[in-house]
């Protein structure tokens, strides 16, 4: 499927004017049905706060207009996940619930086609920072049986 890069960008401008509403929603979905996950994120609360869902969609957005510098960071983004404790199966929970709460704020101009492209935009980012938890874990294994000979 094709994306339609204006109908996302107008849905993106909207979603950035609610932005404490959007990302309160994310927040409450999370942890309403996660409760365990709000340690991880006690624990690791970074000087910025809470800007993850903001800047989520600006990688998006920025992946979508070509920007060349959104694969490098999410590189090194994936990285810091893997300090924070966050595992791969956590990604597709969070890109569910990011649809949600996107789907609420948007009210009647939510659609079909706004749920698809974004998801495909979401999973593009999951997955290059999912790289590098594979990675980390097989230098992890690496050294392990490294270790065992
Ligand atoms: C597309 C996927 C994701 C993106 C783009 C993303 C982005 C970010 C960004 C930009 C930050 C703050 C800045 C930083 O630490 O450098 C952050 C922090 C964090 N993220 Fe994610 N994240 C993603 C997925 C996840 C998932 C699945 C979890 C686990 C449920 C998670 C948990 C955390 C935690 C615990 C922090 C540190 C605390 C905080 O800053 O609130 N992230 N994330």
């Amino acid at each position: 499927m094709t994306i339609d890069k204006e109908m996302l960008i107008r849905n993106f401008e909207k979603l950035a004017d609610c932005e404490l509403e959007l990302s309160g929603k994310v927040y409450d979905i999370l942890f309403e049905r996660n409760p365990d996950w709000l340690d991880l994120f006690t624990a690791h609360h970074s000087a910025a706060g809470r800007q993850m869902v903001r800047e989520t969609l600006m990688y998006a957005v920025d992946h979508l207009n070509a920007e060349n510098w959104v694969g490098p960071n999410l590189t090194s983004l994936g990285k810091k996940h893997v300090e924070y404790e966050v595992d791969e199966d956590m990604y597709r929970v969070y890109i569910e619930t990011l649809l949600l709460a996107m789907a609420d704020v948007s009210g009647t101009e939510w659609c079909p086609e706004l749920e698809s492209g974004w998801s495909e935009l979401f999973e593009y980012l999951s997955n290059l920072m999912i790289e590098e938890h594979q990675m980390e874990a097989g230098i992890a294994n690496d050294s392990r049986s490294a270790a065992a000979h």
